[in-house]
Order: structure tokens, then C-alpha cells, then sequence
């Protein structure tokens, strides 16, 4: 039996399956279409039909998912996940994540499903979780970037599950920006990226949560946390009792050190402004920025500040961001990414953020800004 027929989730996909093939070809530059889907995430399936035969020729697809945009191709597909990494502009050793719809997808990429990964994923899939399992032989080396072990991630925004459905095969997908810049949070950041190198763009509004997937490795001994985000270290502590982390989450790593997920190591979701971020106790968080932007600001540099709904009051200079309440925090993971963009649209030479506690989703939104600033960090 064929993958694709193992994978397939009825009519659609077989009639499709015999349909012509003409997205796989390699094309110096090409029109991308860009396909506004209703509000009600009743998604229309014409649009997914359409995305999901690109998907099973090789072709590429932005997609919502309910952390980040995704950019899609088959996971199987050796040819299509290189294109991946060519319209990202991403290094070739950094793995993919294999995103599936259905449970019985898992054991076609996961040679062994370890107990853990069966509380995790009862608990928390579809959502915002990635685990790192054995790779089954067919996972090709272009998705896991030559490495034994695969990401699998289930999501939960209707458009992406039913996308999967329909395409019958695996989805690879990193978030849908060009390397290095920050995540795309709305169909608008990823036509900044990918317009002109991908077939097709579906535009599902603004995502939820606003900060990549929780990544655990479930392939060792000990489940270890190798990227936090919206399902916290917290909860997947009550869930499983002890779960290590990796140190690569928690600052710089030191020269020759490999972090387990190799994509921590690259400087991400930056900015191209440099950026500062500052810790310590309000006023005085304030006081030094509106100090060092006066600075900045005499010396002839476009400043930016990052601050919360609480402490926008306190910035009277520079060209303000709010990034979200602090007694919501999800408001802060929600336009993290947006906020980032916006300040390279605004064409700032250095920003100043304030910082966050490192709770719960706090972790998540620190570690993102921590990299956005290059681990430039003051505390005041
Ligand atoms: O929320 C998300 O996870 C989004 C959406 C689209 O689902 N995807 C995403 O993909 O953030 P990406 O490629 O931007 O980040 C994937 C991370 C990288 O840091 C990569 O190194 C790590 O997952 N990763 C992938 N496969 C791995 C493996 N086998 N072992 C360790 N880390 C892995
Ligand atoms: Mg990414």
C-alpha cells in the first residue's frame, strides 16, 4: 500500500489523486494565489480541495494554524520538503515538524509511541504541543534534516486540521516566514515573505495564540521541554510528573554546545533593528529607557519601545508598541510577533522592550523576546 492511500481520509483525496500534477515543478519565481477564507472557520472546502491537491503534487502552502502560520508540503515527499527550505531560506539541518489530523496518522511517523506520549497527546492534541519521536524508515531525511527522531504536531485550528484531511498525507510545516525574521501571525506577514515562491496562500485571519508550539521530546528516558510555548512546562508537569529542560531555552548556549531542537540555536524572530530588553522593577525599567531613548533620540536614531496596556503612561518619547496587558498574558504572546514586524515596517535603528516574568506562558514570550534580542539583556 502506498503512504498516500494509508494516510487517505476518503473520496476527496483519491479523486484527486488521479488528478494532474503540476505543482512540483521547480520555477525561478511564480504568481502566488492568495485565497481569503470566511470568517466562520467553516472554512470552504473548494479552497482547502484546491490547497490540499497542491500539497499531495509537491507543492507548497501557507497555511493559519492556531500558533503561527505554517508553511506546508508533503512530509513524505523528499522534493517538496527541500522546496521548504528554499522559500524559507532556512539551513538545511534544521528539521521540520510533521503535522497529521487523526491519531492513527501517528504510528505512519512514529516508530514507537512511548506512555508520556499518550497522556500528552489525550491531554493536549489537537493543540499547541509538538513531540519529538523515533523516526519510521519513510520519514525522509529532507523532513528531519537527517536526524532518527521526528516532530509531529496535531493542531487544532479547523482550517489546518481539515487541510491534513484533505491533502491525506503528513503536512511538513515550519512557521511561514522567511528565516530569521519573526513568526507570521496574519496572512499579510506571510505575503511580506513568501509572495512570488509559493502556489498558494490561505488567508484565515489573525491566529490565536501568536507563539510557536510546545516542543517536548518524548524519545529519551526523560521528557524533555525543548521549546515552551502556550501548553506550559506547568501543565505538562501535572501531566506526566518529571520533565526536563533544555538549556538552550533558558539562555545563550556556550560555543560548540548543540541544542537538542537545532532551530534554537539560529538568532529568530528578530528584528532588524538591535534590540535591548530590560528587567527590573516598573518605574525604574521606565525611567532607564525613557533615559537611553532621550540617548538614542539625540543621537539622531529612530527608537522604539516596547510596553504593556499598564505602563504605556510612563513613555512619553520614542515610537510606542503595546505588546498586551500584563494581567492577561495571552494578549502579550498574541501580538509578540506583529509587534516586531511593525517596528521593522516603522524602520526603528534600536527598540527597547520591557520584560516579563518567566511563568507559565511567561516562559514563552521571554524566550522569544530574549532571542529577538540577541540574549541583550539589562537588568535595572
Ligand atoms: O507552532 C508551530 O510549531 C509552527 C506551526 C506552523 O505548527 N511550526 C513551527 O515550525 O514553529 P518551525 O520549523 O518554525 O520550528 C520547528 C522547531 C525547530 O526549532 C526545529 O529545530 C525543531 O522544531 N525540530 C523539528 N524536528 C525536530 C527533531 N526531530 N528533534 C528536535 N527538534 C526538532
Ligand atoms: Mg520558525
Amino acid at each position: 500500500m502506498q503512504e498516500s492511500e494509508k494516510l487517505g481520509t476518503g473520496a476527496h483525496t483519491r479523486a484527486f489523486a488521479a488528478g494532474a500534477c503540476f505543482y512540483g515543478k521547480e520555477k525561478e519565481s511564480m504568481n502566488t494565489k492568495i485565497i481569503k477564507l470566511a470568517s466562520c472557520g467553516c472554512a470552504g472546502d473548494e479552497a482547502l480541495l484546491e490547497a490540499a491537491q497542491i500539497l499531495r503534487c509537491g507543492g507548497l502552502v501557507a497555511f493559519p494554524t492556531e500558533t503561527v502560520y505554517g508553511l506546508g508540503a508533503n512530509a513524505l515527499d523528499e522534493d517538496a520538503a527541500k522546496k521548504i527550505y528554499a522559500a524559507k531560506g532556512r539551513p538545511s539541518d534544521n528539521p521540520l515538524i510533521a503535522h497529521i489530523s487523526r491519531m492513527d496518522e501517528l504510528p505512519v511517523l512514529a516508530a514507537e509511541i512511548p506512555e508520556a506520549a499518550g497522556r500528552l497527546a489525550r491531554r493536549f492534541w489537537p493543540g499547541p504541543l509538538t513531540m519529538i519521536f523515533k523516526k519510521q524508515s519513510r520519514v525522509p531525511d529532507g523532513t528531519t534534516g537527517g536526524l532518527d527522531t521526528v516532530a509531529v504536531r496535531m493542531p487544532s485550528d479547523p482550517v489546518a486540521n481539515r487541510l491534513i484531511q484533505l491533502a491525506g498525507v503528513p503536512v511538513a510545516a515550519p512557521s511561514a516566514n522567511t528565516s530569521g525574521r519573526p513568526s507570521p501571525t496574519r496572512a499579510e506577514h506571510v505575503v511580506e515573505d513568501m509572495d512570488g515562491k509559493i502556489e498558494l496562500i490561505l488567508d484565515g485571519g489573525e491566529v490565536g495564540i501568536g507563539v510557536e508550539s510546545t516542543i517536548v521530546d518524548v524519545s529519551g528516558e526523560v521528557p524533555m521541554l525543548l521549546r515552551p510555548g502556550a501548553v506550559t512546562l506547568e501543565m505538562l508537569r501535572e501531566t506526566l510528573g518529571r520533565v526536563d529542560v533544555d538549556p538552550a531555552i533558558e539562555g545563550p548556549l556556550a560555543e560548540g554546545v548543540r541544542p537538542k531542537a537545532p532551530g534554537m540555536k539560529y538568532r529568530h524572530y528578530a528584528p532588524r533593528a538591535e534590540m535591548l530588553l530590560v528587567e527590573g522593577e516598573a518605574e525604574r525599567v521606565a525611567a532607564y529607557i525613557n533615559h537611553e531613548a532621550k540617548k538614542a533620540k539625540e543621537a539622531g536614531r529612530r527608537v522604539g519601545i516596547i510596553c504593556t496596556e499598564e505602563s504605556r503612561r510612563l513613555y512619553p518619547e520614542g515610537i510606542l508598541e503595546v505588546i498586551g496587558s500584563r494581567s492577561h498574558e495571552e494578549t502579550v504572546a498574541h501580538n509578540l510577533f506583529a509587534v516586531l514586524r511593525e517596528l521593522d515596517e516603522k524602520a526603528v535603528d534600536c527598540i527597547f522592550s520591557e520584560s516579563f516574568s518567566e511563568d507559565r506562558l511567561g516562559q514563552a514570550i521571554m524566550n522569544r523576546l530574549c532571542k529577538a534580542a540577541g540574549y541583550h539583556i539589562v537588568q535595572v
